[in-house]
C-alpha cells in the first residue's frame, strides 16, 4: 500500500466506512424497480485508487495558461532577427520564452476545450458540431538544482489531436496522434534553481482520426518525471508471465535502462515479484554496465511454481517491483500490476481463458462521457467501468485507438478482457512508431488479449494492405510474440487476396450472415465478431419519431449493416465458433449522430446513454450476459396518461426459465423465457402497477414492476457515493430525477433545473439527449440542465481536504432538493508546483572591446552576426588584452502590465562600472566596478524597449551581464 492508498484506507475507516474493492461490483440493478432512480443506491464505500507505480513522476496538471485559438508570431523584420529566429532556444510568438501569457486562461489538466464549445452547424458533423481548432498551452516550470545531471522528462498520456511541444524556446517533440501518449526528453533543455523553464504546446484539433468526438487538448494526465542518471526507461520493463509445459510458470522480465550519466556504470537490477496478498514469491537480480547515452537491457526470469489465476471473476494481481542499485544505494524503482493466465483461440470454440471457455460478452467504447468530453477523470472512467460490469459485460474493445493508461489499469483490476487497437493503419516509420508505442506501454497487462492493427480499412482486400498489415503484425509480434493479432474487417473475408489470411483472428465488424460461411470455408480460423448491432435507442422513449430525431427502446431500430441487441446476440450466442461479441457501443458518445443530422449531435447505440443511464438495452444485455444470477426486467415504465384502453406492447428480458405478467394483480399469462429475444405481451393501459415474476423450477426467482406515478412534485438528487475523497481529485456523477408525492421516480418529467454547489465544483452536465444544445459545462458553482425523459446528470469534483459537499437542485414549482457528501480527509496526489512566470532579459549582444567610452547609440550593422558577441544573461565576460569597455544591447517586448503601468528593471549582477541607457535615456549609473545589482524603473511603454548597458570593466575582473536580468511590474 503507498501512502495515498494508506491515507485513504485510514481516512475511511475513520470515517466508519468500508474500503473500496475492484473485482465486487453490485449486480443489483434496480432499472425495473418501481419508482426507484434507476441507479444503484449511493455506497459509503471510497473506490480503491489506482497505485503510484513510478515514484519519479508527479503529476504536472496545475498552473498551465490556456489560449483558444491560433497565436501566429510576427515575421522577422530584419536579417539579424532572422538568423536569430531560426536559432535554438528561440522560437518566436506564443512558443517564445519570454512570450506574455499573463492574460491566458488557466487552467488544469486534463482539460479538453471542446467539451465547452457551443453546437454549430456548419462544424463537423462526425465530431459532434463542435467546433475544435488549434489552442496553445503554457507552462512555466522551476527545477531543484539537486535535479541536475537526472533524466528529465514530460510525458503527455494523450493530446488531441497533432502537437508541436517547445521547452525553453526549442522544438523538443511532435506528437501526431491523439491516441498515443508522448515522452518528451527535458534533460538537455532544463535550467535548474531560479531561471525557469517554460514549456509550450500548439495543439492542433483541427486535425482529425476519427469520424467521431475527439475532444481537442492536453485531455489526459502529463506528469513530470525525473530519474536518477542511470534509470529504467519509462516504458522500460517488459514482464509478460508465461508457463511452462510442466504446469509450472516463469516471469521473463527485460527491464530497459538508459543512462545520462557521463562514465560508464555498473548498476544491480533487482525484480521481486509480490503476490496479490504482497507476500514476495519471488526474487532475482543482475547486474549490467552502461554507457554514457545509451540503452542498456536487464534480462532476469523469476519462477512461480503455481500462481495464483487472473481472470475476469477473479482478478487476481501479482506486482512486480524492480529496483536499480548503484554503490549499494536504490536509485529507481518501478512497480508493475502482472496477472498469470492463459489465452487461446479455437477455430471451433472460440475463446479460452485458462483453458476455460469464456464467451466474449463486449462493448466497443469511445472515450467521451457528458459534460466533461474526452477529459474523463478517473473516478468517473472508474464508474463507467462499473456500470459495464453489472451489465454482465466482460469484454472492452478500444475503438478505435489506444486508450487512456487507466483504462487497463482498471481492466485488469476489475476484470475485463481488452481488444487493444491501434489508430493508424500505416506501416511507415512514424506510424509504425505509434504501434510500437502501444505495445510497449500495455504489453504488461493481462487483461490486453487482442492487438487490433486497425478498423474497417478501405485497403483491406487490396495487395498493398496485405503488405501493409504483414509489415504490422510483423512488429507486433517483435515486441510480443504471446497475443493474437486482429484487424477489424467490414467486408472482404472471403476475397482471394485479403488482410484475412495473414491476421491471427479474423475480426469481423457487422457481417452477420457471413459467420456461417466464413466458418464452412475457413474451419482453422478463429473469427470474433469485433463489432456488431448498431442499434439505436433513446433512453426512455418508447416510439421512435424521425420527424424528432427520436429512436425507440423497444430494441426495433438498427442500422441497415446491422441488427438489433437481441437478433444480434442471438446469432453470436448460438455460434461456439464466434468468440464473441463487441457492442457498437457501450455508451452513447458525441459525434457520428447516426442515422439523424443536425440537430443531433450524439449517437444513439450506446446501451447506456451519454451520461451512463441505462436504455432498455441494458436489461437485454443483463438478460443475455448474466449468468449467475437470476435477473428479470420490463419495458416500458407504466405512466401513460391518456392511453388508457389501449394496447401497450411490454418486453420482458429474463434469462429464468418462465416469466409471468400482471395488471393490478389480474394474471397476464406465463410465457417460457425467449433468452435472446425475450418476451412480449400487448397490454391495453390502465393505470396502476404491471408486474412480472421471473420463475425457475416452479419456484420465483426474481420479480420487476413499474407503477403508474402522479405528477412531479419534489426533485430528487441520487449520488453514486455519499462519501468523497478530498483530494481534490475524486469526481462522480449525481442523478437527478424528479418524483411524485410518493418518492416515485417520474419518468417522463422534462423540466428545467439548476444547481448549486458548494464545496465541490460542477464539470460537467447532460441529460442523455442526444438532440439537446444545453451547455455542457458551467461555472464551478452553479449550472442548468433540464430534466430529460425525468434523469439529468452533474458531475462534481471534489476539492482538497475533509469538508462536506452540498448541492442544491432547484425546478420551477417542484420542492428543491438537497444532497450533502461527505468529503473525507485523502491527501491529494503530489503536483509540480505552480510556477509564477517571470518576464526576463536573456539574450544580448555585446560589443568588441573599446579603449573610450563608446557612445550608447553604438550596433552592429543588421547582417553583421559575428563581430558583435552573442550573450546570455549570466554569462561574466572574462579580462582580455584589449580596451576595457563594452556595449551591451537587448531589446525587450514587455508583458502587458509593464507595458501599461511601467515596471522594474534588475540586474542581480553587473561586472564593472555601468550606466543603463533604455530607448536611449539615461537611467541607472554604477560607480562601483564589483558585481553588484543594478535597479531601475523604467516607463510605461509597448516596446520593442531598447536596452543599453555600457561597461567600463577592471582590467583584472571579469565583466558584463554577470546574472539574470529581470522585468517585473511596480
Ligand atoms: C462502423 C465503425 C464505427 C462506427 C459504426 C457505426 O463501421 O467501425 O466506428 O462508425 O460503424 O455503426
Amino acid at each position: 500500500m503507498n501512502r495515498r492508498q494508506l491515507l485513504l484506507a485510514s481516512a475511511a475507516s475513520a470515517a466508519g466506512v468500508a474500503s473500496g474493492s475492484f473485482a465486487r461490483v453490485p449486480r443489483q440493478i434496480a432499472a425495473g424497480d418501481a419508482g426507484a432512480v434507476p441507479m444503484p443506491q449511493p455506497t459509503r464505500t471510497l473506490p480503491s485508487m489506482l497505485p503510484e507505480t513510478d515514484p519519479a513522476r508527479i503529476r504536472l496538471e496545475r498552473g498551465w495558461r490556456f489560449q483558444e485559438g491560433d497565436v501566429v508570431a510576427a515575421p522577422p523584420a530584419n536579417h539579424e532577427q532572422t538568423y536569430l529566429s531560426v536559432k535554438a532556444g528561440n522560437a518566436q510568438g506564443a512558443a517564445a520564452m519570454a512570450f506574455d501569457d499573463s492574460d491566458w486562461l488557466e487552467v488544469r489538466l486534463p482539460h479538453d476545450w471542446a467539451a465547452a464549445q457551443p453546437f454549430v452547424e456548419t462544424a463537423n458533423i462526425s465530431q459532434g458540431y463542435r467546433p475544435r481548432g488549434i489552442g496553445w498551452y503554457r507552462r512555466t516550470l522551476r527545477l531543484d538544482p539537486a535535479d541536475r545531471g537526472k533524466r528529465i522528462e514530460l510525458q503527455f498520456d494523450g493530446i488531441a489531436t497533432n502537437a508541436t511541444i517547445w521547452v525553453n524556446g526549442s522544438v523538443a517533440a511532435h506528437s501526431w496522434s491523439g491516441y498515443t501518449g508522448i515522452t518528451v526528453d527535458l534533460t538537455p533543455f532544463a535550467r535548474f534553481g531560479d531561471a525557469e523553464n517554460v514549456v509550450a504546446i500548439r495543439v492542433d484539433a483541427q486535425a482529425m482520426e476519427g469520424w467521431w468526438y475527439e475532444g481537442a487538448g492536453l485531455y489526459r494526465h502529463a506528469w513530470l518525471i525525473r530519474r536518477a542518471p542511470v534509470a529504467i526507461k519509462s516504458d522500460g520493463i517488459y514482464a509478460d508471465p508465461r508457463q511452462k509445459d510442466d504446469g509450472s510458470w516463469q516471469v521473463p522480465v527485460v527491464a530497459t535502462l538508459f543512462s545520462v550519466d557521463r562514465t560508464t556504470v555498473s548498476v544491480v537490477v533487482e525484480t521481486t515479484l509480490r503476490n496479490p496478498d504482497q507476500k514476495i514469491v519471488s526474487h532475482s537480480e543482475t547486474t549490467v554496465k552502461i554507457a554514457p547515452l545509451e540503452d542498456a537491457d536487464a534480462t532476469l526470469t523469476l519462477d512461480v511454481a503455481a500462481p495464483e489465476l487472473w481472470s475476469i471473476d477473479d482478478p487476481r494481481l501479482y506486482t512486480l517491483v524492480a529496483t536499480v542499485r548503484r554503490d549499494g544505494v536504490v536509485v529507481d524503482e518501478r512497480r508493475v500490476a502482472i496477472g498469470f493466465r492463459t489465452i487461446r483461440f479455437d477455430p471451433a470454440q472460440g475463446f479460452f481463458l485458462n483453458d476455460r471457455h469464456v464467451k466474449i460478452k463486449g462493448v466497443c467504447l469511445h472515450q467521451d462521457h457528458a459534460g466533461v468530453g474526452v477529459a474523463v477523470p478517473d473516478a468517473l472512467l472508474r464508474w463507467r467501468l462499473e456500470r459495464l460490469k453489472a451489465m454482465g459485460c466482460n469484454a472492452i474493445r478500444c475503438s478505435h485507438g489506444a486508450p487512456a493508461p487507466e483504462l487497463l489499469d482498471l481492466a485488469d483490476r476489475m476484470g475485463f478482457v481488452v481488444m487493444d487497437e491501434n489508430r493508424q493503419f500505416n506501416p511507415a516509420p512514424d506510424y509504425l512508431a505509434q504501434l510500437e508505442w502501444l505495445i510497449r506501454r500495455d504489453r504488461n497487462h493481462p487483461s490486453v488479449i487482442l492487438w487490433s492493427v486497425f478498423n474497417e480499412e478501405p485497403m483491406q482486400a487490396s495487395e498493398a494492405g496485405v503488405e501493409m498489415v504483414r509489415r504490422m503484425a510483423h512488429a507486433v509480434r517483435k515486441l510480443d510474440d504471446s497475443r493474437p493479432i486482429t484487424a477489424a474487417l467490414n467486408g472482404s473475408f472471403f476475397d482471394p487476396v485479403t488482410v484475412a489470411n495473414v491476421v491471427d483472428v479474423t475480426g469481423f465488424n457487422y457481417y452477420q450472415n457471413d459467420y456461417d460461411r466464413f466458418h464452412a470455408q475457413f474451419p482453422n480460423r478463429a473469427m470474433t465478431s469485433s463489432e456488431d448491432t448498431s442499434a439505436y435507442e433513446t433512453r426512455g422513449a418508447f416510439a421512435g419519431d424521425p420527424a424528432k430525431h427520436i429512436a425507440s427502446s423497444y430494441d426495433v431500430e438498427n442500422a441497415s449493416w446491422g441488427d438489433t441487441h437481441r437478433a444480434t446476440w442471438k446469432t453470436i450466442a448460438e455460434r461456439a465458433f464466434v468468440a464473441g461479441g463487441f457492442v457498437w457501443t457501450g455508451f452513447d458518445y458525441h459525434g457520428e449522430p447516426t442515422p439523424y443530422a443536425w440537430p443531433t449531435i450524439a449517437s444513439f447505440f450506446g446501451i447506456l446513454d451519454l451520461c451512463g443511464f441505462p436504455k432498455t438495452a441494458f436489461d437485454i444485455h443483463r438478460a443475455h450476459w448474466i449468468d449467475d444470477a437470476p435477473v428479470v426486467s420490463l419495458a416500458p415504465h407504466w405512466s401513460w396518461p391518456g392511453r388508457e384502453g389501449q394496447p401497450i406492447t411490454v418486453l420482458v428480458m429474463s434469462n429464468a426459465e418462465q416469466v409471468a405478467l400482471r395488471l393490478n394483480g389480474r394474471a397476464l399469462g406465463a410465457q417460457a423465457v425467449d433468452r435472446w429475444m425475450g418476451n412480449s405481451w400487448t397490454v391495453p393501459y390502465a393505470p396502476g402497477r404491471i408486474e412480472v415474476v421471473a420463475l425457475r423450477g416452479g419456484r420465483i426467482v426474481a420479480r420487476a414492476a413499474h407503477e403508474t406515478v402522479g405528477a412531479a412534485v419534489a426533485l430528487r438528487l441520487t449520488p453514486a457515493r455519499s462519501v468523497m475523497a478530498g483530494d481534490g481529485e475524486d469526481t462522480q456523477p449525481i442523478t437527478v430525477d424528479a418524483i411524485d408525492a410518493r418518492g416515485r421516480h417520474v419518468p417522463t418529467a422534462n423540466l428545467p433545473v439548476r444547481f448549486a454547489v458548494t464545496g465541490a465544483a460542477i464539470i460537467g452536465l447532460g441529460n442523455g439527449d442526444p438532440n439537446s444544445h444545453e451547455p455542457e459545462q458551467s461555472a464551478p458553482g452553479a449550472g442548468a440542465r433540464s430534466l430529460f425523459n425525468g434523469l439529468a446528470q452533474v458531475i462534481v469534483r471534489a476539492s482538497a481536504g475533509r469538508g462536506r459537499i452540498a448541492i442544491e437542485a432547484r425546478a420551477p414549482g417542484l420542492a428543491p432538493a438537497q444532497l450533502t457528501i461527505d468529503q473525507l480527509a485523502v491527501a491529494p496526489p503530489p503536483q509540480v508546483a505552480v510556477t509564477p512566470a517571470q518576464q526576463r532579459v536573456a539574450q544580448w549582444r555585446r560589443s568588441m572591446p573599446f579603449d573610450a567610452r563608446p557612445s550608447p547609440e553604438l550596433a552592429p550593422s543588421d547582417g553583421d552576426n559575428n563581430s558583435w558577441a552573442f550573450v546570455a544573461s549570466g554569462t561574466a565576460t572574462p579580462p582580455g588584452s584589449g580596451g576595457r569597455w563594452r556595449v551591451y544591447r537587448s531589446s525587450i517586448v514587455p508583458w502587458r502590465a509593464v507595458g501599461a503601468g511601467g515596471g522594474r528593471l534588475r540586474f542581480a549582477a553587473v561586472g564593472g562600472r555601468a550606466e543603463l541607457w533604455v530607448d536611449g535615456v539615461r537611467v541607472a549609473d554604477k560607480a562601483s566596478a564589483a558585481p553588484a545589482p543594478i535597479d531601475a524603473r523604467i516607463a510605461p511603454g509597448a516596446g520593442p524597449r531598447r536596452i543599453v548597458l555600457l561597461v567600463e570593466a577592471e582590467a583584472a575582473s571579469a565583466s558584463g551581464v554577470m546574472g539574470p536580468v529581470t522585468l517585473s511590474a511596480l
